[in-house]
């Protein structure tokens, strides 16, 4: 099995990765690559596993929504009702399964990073954050809020960075018209309690929620 951590593989996928997307789509996905890249340096987690994982995330992203619902579908996975009817969320899912059957010496970390990268998870690694804020803040992005956003790179934990890129999303989403995904309440409040606890340490005497 190649090593996966080498420069060879890397750009063997890259190659791969521009014949199988449309060039604006293969740009964002080096941007992400390097944006992700960035972050595990201010952030301390794997550069390298973030560089990939950033590469590969959009590598289903050439599919129209047939064409990845038949994806799914060849690939054995089993969809819900909902899934099935947000055919632009399912990327990132039928890439980590394709990509981990394709190439066997990619760590579970970064097919994690890949599958999570558009709906989120309720226990998202730092790796999958990284990857999540870099989707979202890669410089091919524009926007008042992704400059917003990446003037707070380092500023912030990991965490609340990723917490202030998911409302983003969510906020486009909405203002799209887009359906909304029924585990983002679920996924959103799973990152409370750990607000409390930078409250806490920010404010040493909080006011708990809803009293006086
Ligand atoms: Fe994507
Ligand atoms: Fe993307």
């Amino acid at each position: 099995m190649a090593d996966w951590r080498s420069e060879e593989f890397y750009k063997e996928r890259r190659d791969e990765l521009e014949k199988r997307v449309g060039p604006r789509r293969f740009k964002h996905s080096l941007g992400v690559s390097e944006t992700a890249e960035a972050l595990a340096r201010v952030y301390g987690a794997d550069k390298t596993a973030a560089r990939m994982a950033g590469l590969l995330h959009d590598w289903d992203k050439g599919y129209d929504d047939p064409g990845i619902l038949a994806r799914a579908d060849e690939l054995g996975m089993e969809l819900d009702a909902e899934l099935s009817a947000m055919p632009r969320v399912l990327h990132g899912l039928t890439a980590a399964v394709a990509l981990g059957r394709a190439f066997p010496e990619l760590p579970p970390k970064v097919l994690a990073a890949v599958e999570r990268h558009t709906l989120g998870a309720v226990d998202m690694s730092d790796l999958d954050m990284i990857v999540y804020i870099a989707d979202a803040l890669e410089p091919g992005r524009k926007g008042k809020m992704v400059q917003k956003l990446r003037e707070k790179v380092g500023e912030l934990e990991l965490r609340d960075l990723f917490l202030g890129v998911y409302a983003y999303w969510v906020q486009l989403i909405m203002e799209r018209r887009h359906p909304m995904y029924s585990k983002t309440t679920e996924i959103w409040n799973s990152y409370m309690p750990e607000q409390e606890v930078y409250r806490a340490e920010a404010n040493p005497d909080p006011v708990p929620y809803g009293r006086p």
